[in-house]
């Protein structure tokens, strides 16, 4: 396993400047790049994949296709037995958030800085024997699709939705696919893929393919997560009130004034001052798995150990499951780490070493000392230190 990718954003895909990139594909349609991200060949091997399968907190599945075309999906955490009784060929094994857990491969999702980060889900590994591949699908997401070593061919096929799907009590395969385009991806190649489009890649010999996921809210779910929000957070006593109103003519019917009333009190909630920049800053920065923990460092950082110890390393790091992320709420910019939200209070230091934070998964530590210079930043700062969202690199442990 290699153990460092580099954190700079991709500056060009292929022919495309990213704003070229934004403007005719994202969303739109797909585009296949020779040799866009060579480096990642080397990043995992198998080995690293099924190693991380093993474990119980790691999200991963195995899909196998069958002689009679069955297809089967078993969950993790596997055991070496379970990869023992594999057959030769038509597997695949996928391993969710590998972010997550190697910090090289969270590098990769920097290349990607050109997105917004909070619409980045994770990045899937999966590691295929010939024959290889979760069968033909759509994804309701965007997706890049960079090929680790080895060689997958993609085919690519019209937007398609759950109408068109086999019948499985575990796989979303596609009954059948109408295929449009085909593309052999070698190392370092990239695909990517809007939402709904069919897909299916298979493996030729080994391979490894690394697919950077996105999300985006449905309505469905933003509506749920804000109504709960907004509930939590109304108080119990506060209620519809009709004083002052007139005789009923026609008891039986709602009556204008009431309708106004209410649609006004639906309005006046939703639109509270800074309810909704609240609600997406701790909602969209809560860890993609609810468990996620950070690690506190062994010993406690003071702001003289921090000082210190930032001046001998070149970059921090945030930890790998956290998401960061900051929204102008009220007219001035909140940090919103894993769901919790941290005033900046319109200082200007505060302001910046945000920013830095949210912007950057590896930020230099020139900007961290300089945030220590002033008391506030400095207390954001050490808290975030001491509670495990960001850590230095080894070695760089308090002494
Ligand atoms: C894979 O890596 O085999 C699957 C990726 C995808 O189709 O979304
Ligand atoms: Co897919």
């Amino acid at each position: 396993m290699s153990d460092w990718l580099g954190k700079d954003t991709l500056r060009r895909l292929g022919d495309l400047t990213p704003a070229q990139f934004l403007r005719d594909y994202w969303q739109q349609k797909p585009l296949f790049i020779k040799n866009a991200v060579p480096e990642l060949a080397g990043l995992l091997d198998g080995g690293d994949l099924a190693g991380l399968a093993l474990e119980d907190n790691v999200e991963s599945r195995i899909v196998l296709k069958h002689p009679d075309n069955r297809w089967e999906l078993r969950r993790g955490p596997f055991t070496q037995k379970s990869f023992k009784s594999l057959p030769a060929r038509d597997w695949t094994l996928l391993v969710q958030a590998v972010d997550h857990y190697l910090p090289a491969a969270a590098d990769l999702l920097e290349r990607f800085n050109f997105l917004p980060n909070w619409r980045i889900d994770d990045l899937m590994v999966s590691y295929a024997v010939d024959g290889g591949g979760v069968g033909p699908h759509y994804d309701s997401y965007d997706v890049f699709l960079i090929q680790g070593h080895g060689t997958r061919v993609w085919k690519i096929g019209p937007e398609v939705d759950d109408k068109d799907l086999l019948p499985h009590p575990d796989l979303r395969i596609l009954r059948k696919m109408k295929v449009t385009a085909e593309f052999v991806c070698e190392p370092g190649d990239l695909l990517y893929l809007p939402p709904r489009l069919a897909h299916w890649g298979v493996a030729r010999g080994e391979c490894m393919t690394y697919s950077v996921g996105f999300r985006a809210p449905s309505d469905r779910e933003l509506l749920d997560a804000f109504c709960n929000y907004l509930v939590e957070r109304t108080p119990e006593l506060q209620r519809y009130g009709d004083a002052g109103s007139k005789p009923s003519a026609h008891p039986g019917s709602m009556t204008p004034a009431a309708l106004k009333a209410l649609r006004a009190r639906i309005h006046a909630l939703v639109d509270a001052p800074g309810a909704l920049e609240d609600f997406l800053g701790r909602w969209l920065s809560e860890p993609k798995y609810g468990d996620h923990a950070t690690e506190a460092p062994a010993r406690r950082y003071t702001r003289a150990t921090l000082a210190r110890a930032l001046l001998r390393a070149s970059h921090a790091c945030r930890d790998e499951g956290s998401r960061f992320l900051v929204v102008e709420t009220s007219g001035t910019p909140a940090l919103f780490v894993d769901g919790e939200r941290y005033d900046l209070h319109g200082s200007q230091a505060m302001q910046a070493l945000a920013t830095t934070l949210a912007d950057q998964r590896r930020p230099d530590c020139g900007p961290l000392r300089e945030a220590l210079a002033d008391d506030a930043a400095a207390a954001l700062l050490l808290h975030l230190f001491n509670s495990g969202h960001l850590y230095l690199p080894d070695g760089q442990s308090p002494e």
